[in-house]
């Protein structure tokens, strides 16, 4: 609409004269993600936000990526638009449990998923995301790992190492509903596409997978694969991602359910009233944030 057109401009140029980076998640809505600067997955927005010579760093995404733009910014100004956007899957686990946990399995190292609160990863000894899972799994010198919170990416990474994995019981519950019937259900449909799937999404989906990839992953593969249909089995938003990186392919939803409700509660006009208010601002306590950005800078340092 026009109306959004217009906001869509002022916030570009607010955004421009106060040193602002504007970072969304791929699974922002369309509009948030057309005025950010940058678009990525879980790994890309914490890399870009480290790097970044803006004053401002605007993170349109759920709190656990805000606060991880936090943790790596301490000298910077990191808002968040609707700061009531969390992660389920970052609330099924606490500090508290965490430490009990890795104190029952003998001290084992604790890898985190990004998708965690700050506290938590301030008591892991390193962070991963979808996109670096594996590496991470085979940094460690220790030949048991405890790993927290996604089972389902767990049981993914467990399944390329000859590491024994402890498993968290937390989950994506939008990721973790997709089911087999509904995926052979679009597959049926659609019978030239070929199925990506997330490894949040349970073993058995991602056993019909032609590839398993984060959100970026999935772009990148899309480009680089021959085929020009696929079936997308993540939060839909992604749709709006790979049709604007790859315009000639089809892509279509494995479920229209795939969808990830506090990811869609960024707007335009919350972009602009942070920018205009310096509102939302995110900071995580200094004693936590220290300890949560050796877990994250560790992860960040594996190529
Ligand atoms: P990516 O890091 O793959 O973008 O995933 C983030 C996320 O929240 C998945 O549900
Ligand atoms: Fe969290 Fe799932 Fe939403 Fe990703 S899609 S932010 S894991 S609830």
């Amino acid at each position: 609409t026009t109306k959004n057109s217009t906001l869509h401009q002022k916030i570009r140029d607010l955004a421009k004269a106060k040193k602002a980076i504007i970072l969304a998640h791929n699974y922002q809505p369309a509009q948030i993600q057309d005025v950010a600067d940058v678009c990525g997955d879980s790994l890309e927005m914490s890399i870009k936000a480290a790097a970044t010579d803006a004053d401002i760093i605007v993170c349109c995404g759920v709190r656990f990526m805000a606060e991880t733009a936090a943790i790596l910014c301490p000298d910077k100004i990191v808002l968040m638009p609707n700061p009531e956007a969390g992660c389920p899957m970052a609330d099924m686990v606490t500090p508290e449990a965490l430490v009990k946990r890795k104190k029952e399995l003998g001290g084992i190292p604790v890898i985190t998923y990004v998708n965690s609160s700050a506290a938590v990863k301030a008591v892991s000894d390193i962070c991963c995301t979808s996109a670096n899972v594996v590496k991470v799994l085979n940094t460690l010198k220790s030949d048991e790992v405890l790993m927290t919170p996604d089972r389902n990416l767990a049981r993914y990474a467990a399944a390329k190492t000859d590491k024994k994995v402890h498993l968290w019981e937390g989950y994506c519950p939008f990721h973790n509903d997709l089911s087999v019937e509904t995926v052979k259900a679009s597959k049926a449909a659609h019978p030239k596409a070929l199925f990506m799937a997330h490894p949040e999404c349970t073993p058995d989906v991602l056993e019909l997978a032609d590839s398993i990839q984060s959100t970026s992953g999935m772009i990148r593969f899309a480009g680089e694969s021959s085929a020009d249909q696929f079936i997308i089995g993540t939060e839909t938003g992604l749709l709006h991602a790979l049709s604007k990186a790859h315009p000639e392919k089809t892509f279509f939803p494995a479920s229209d359910q795939l969808l990830c409700t506090d990811m869609k509660k960024t707007r335009l006009q919350h972009i602009w009233d942070c920018l205009e208010n310096m509102s939302g601002r995110v900071v995580v306590e200094e004693s936590i944030r220290i300890k949560a950005m050796d877990a994250v800078k560790k992860m960040i340092a594996i190529k």
